[in-house]
């Protein structure tokens, strides 16, 4: 047996001693005696009697072993034209310095903070600020629109939101803070403080409320970390759910250290002095979990970069920051390559700069197509390591553990499940499926350390959303297949959640927006493929009988209604409008087979079907006007 398949077996086999014996790795104010509580199954809980600061394992304890001069942080920023680096002892005292300003706000354990910031070492301070006093963070990705960081704040209820002045985007600054009081006007909660990181992009005016970062950090007595349970939440982080209200997912304290510094490890084969970057947004959990917490939990040096792949300045940008800063690894999703590609398709920016340091690509947030997979793999020529996960279960399901054993890649695949995560894949009925048939991906439960205890304040909620449809396994919302050597290929969701460039979207909330508009009677929106961002969504609209609008019209106030409400991450552009939507006899409509239509598949007309007349006149339209 593999070192991997013996590890794999044991981590299901021997749950507790697996995972105490991981546990080490992690300072503890109160070890934990036993692992797992599954007391109050199906909803688990991991080292129930544990205590720890998450703050302290990611700063104060590698200072304290002699690792204070090591640089913790770099911040690469071709959007302002600047970069910073921090050590571990400089973070930790900015770190403490920002605890103690959120206590003199008067934040304590277990409030809520919402973080609205943009690629700045000002995110990774406010977070770990946070953990130091037990204050939840819940932190909100800059490019949606007021609405949803209103849907936040309520959720929430925030005693203070930290935010900057300004994001910087290519072509355009946005100001953050007309957006929260735009949110905060509609909310029935309000924040007691809103601190601001003035930016020279734009500076923002600040009223009453709103207290400024500089000045509060310049009179903040430092705090220490306090001891929290393991199983006190560390961080809210709402993810896009099948309806327009996001879903809270609740990361734990205990568990999480432990299994991301043991992921750090077995996964990414990184350890203490690395340099490792991963080029993602703090506002997703990919940045959470693998710019901020895992690298410093495990004393590495990790890089922010606020830029983008392509155009701060060109396709080299990636390669650019890789042999500044030695990288040994990259993380990032495919989408992000395929923009690189795109513009230099031979890789000439690649063969400018040293890369000699940089030993592996990690590519996860949607699939990792072959093409993609190729093309990196040939320019780059170090191995391309597909893997798959969720906001939900916080680090990878299935990847190549590359720290325990680096098995063969097939290109198209996520390799195997992780040790912890004992997959399954069934069909309708939940029975297990054999080999290359492709199902429903489930998890058997326990989920291990460092997944989604629950989802925020809604345990029926969790329990509907993701426990209910198979007894005793967590549904995904992937489908996949595993093959006969128990590799696992996901093949796409199966639910209303999309992936527009790498970013987790909700097809169900823009339909909401959609159907709000007055001349609609009813719509659909689908995920369809597209060669840069990998899917795409479009709208297609039925008009109330009656109603007298030009169609450009329509679709001008439709698209600006989706920036709006949800924000320009959405790319909602494409809108037809249609005389009737495919349904089934009782109402549905038939989204599956239109999706199928458009990305060019050769869809049966389900026997469910009211009216296949409304799919004939439609299916020229989903396979010509994609835009
Ligand atoms: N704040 C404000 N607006 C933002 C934003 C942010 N943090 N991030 C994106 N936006 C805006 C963009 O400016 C753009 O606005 P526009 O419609 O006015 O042009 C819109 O949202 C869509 O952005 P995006 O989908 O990112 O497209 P893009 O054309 O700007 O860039 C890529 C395309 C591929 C370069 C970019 O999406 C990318 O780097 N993706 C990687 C994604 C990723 O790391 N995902 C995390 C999972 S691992
Ligand atoms: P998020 O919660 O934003 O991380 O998005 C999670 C979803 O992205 C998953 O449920 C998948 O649909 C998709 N995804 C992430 N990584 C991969 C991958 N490596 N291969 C295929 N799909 C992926």
């Amino acid at each position: 047996m593999g070192a991997y398949a013996e590890i794999y077996r044991r981590s299901l086999d021997d749950r507790e001693g697996f995972w105490l014996k991981a546990a080490e790795s992690i300072a503890w104010s109160k070890p934990p005696s036993v692992a797992l509580d599954a007391s109050r199954a199906p909803l688990y809980r991991w080292f129930p009697d544990g205590e720890l600061n998450t703050s302290y394992n990611a700063l104060d304890r590698h200072v304290e072993q002699g690792r204070g001069d090591q640089p913790a942080l770099i911040w690469d920023s071709p959007v302002t034209q600047s970069q910073r680096r921090y050590t571990y002892a400089e973070l930790r005292d900015e770190v403490a310095r920002f605890a103690g300003a959120l206590t003199g706000l008067g934040v304590t354990k277990g409030d809520r903070v919402i973080i609205y910031l943009p690629m700045v070492p000002e995110a990774v301070i406010a977070m770990l600020g946070c953990a130091r006093i037990g204050a939840v963070h819940s932190v909100v990705f800059g490019g949606f629109a007021p609405k949803e960081l209103a849907a936040r704040v309520e959720d929430a209820k925030p005693k203070v939101i930290v935010a900057a002045s300004a994001g910087i985007e290519p072509t355009r600054v946005v100001e953050y803070k007309p957006i929260i009081e735009a949110a905060l006007e509609t909310t029935e909660h309000q924040p007691s403080a809103v601190v601001v990181l003035q930016r020279d992009a734009a500076k923002a005016e600040l009223t009453e409320r709103d207290v400024d970062w500089a000045e509060l950090m310049a009179s903040a007595e430092p705090a220490d970390p306090v001891a929290v349970a393991a199983i006190d939440p560390l961080y809210i982080l709402y993810t896009s759910g099948t309806t327009g209200k996001p879903k809270g997912v609740v990361r734990d304290t205990g568990g999480h250290a432990v299994a991301l510094a043991w992921s750090m490890d077995a996964v990414y084969d990184v350890r203490q002095g690395d340099v490792w970057w991963t080029a993602s947004d703090v506002g997703w959990v990919v940045g959470h979990s693998y710019i901020v917490y895992a690298p410093l939990l495990v004393g590495a040096t990790t890089v922010i970069y606020e830029g983008k792949p392509v155009g701060t300045p060109d396709a080299g940008a990636f390669w650019r920051v890789v042999a500044e800063h030695g990288a040994t690894a990259l993380f990032t999703a495919p989408t992000a390559l395929r923009a690189i590609k795109r513009v230099d398709p031979e890789g000439g920016e690649i063969v400018k700069y040293d890369l000699s340091r940089f030993s592996t690509l990690f590519m996860a947030g949607e699939r990792l197509d072959p093409e993609t997979y190729h093309w990196a793999h040939d320019k780059l020529g170090v191995p391309v390591i597909d893997h798959w996960w969720q906001t939900e279960t916080g680090w990878p399901i299935a990847a190549n553990p590359r720290g325990i054993e680096k098995l063969p890649v097939k290109p198209g695949s996520a390799t195997v499940p992780v040790p912890g995560w004992d997959v399954r894949v069934l069909d309708q009925a939940g029975n297990e499926l054999p080999a290359d048939k492709e199902g429903a991906i489930a998890i058997k439960l326990p989920l291990p350390p460092g997944s989604l205890p629950t989802l925020w304040g809604d345990d029926d909620r969790f329990i509907e959303a993701y426990l209910s449809r198979y007894e005793g396994y967590y549904l995904t919302g992937d489908s996949g297949y595993l093959d006969s050597d128990g590799y696992l290929f996901v093949m796409g969701r199966t639910d209303d959640v999309i992936n527009v460039a790498g970013h987790r979207l909700s097809t169900g909330s823009m339909e909401a927006v959609l159907a709000a508009h007055p001349a609609v009677a009813e719509c659909a929106v689908i995920g369809v493929h597209d060669a840069l961002k990998g899917q795409l969504p479009r709208g297609f609209v039925v008009l109330k009988a009656g109603v007298d609008i030009a169609e450009e019209q329509l679709r001008d106030e439709l698209v600006a209604a989706v920036r709006a409400d949800i924000g320009p991450v959405a790319a909602f552009r494409d809108v037809s409008v249609v005389e009737a939507l495919p349904k089934t006899r009782s109402g549905k409509i038939l989204r599956k087979t239109m999706r199928g239509i458009a990305d060019g598949r050769d869809e049966p007309v389900p026997s469910t079907i009211e009216d296949p007349n409304v799919l004939t006149a439609l299916r020229p339209i989903l396979r010509t006007e994609k835009g």
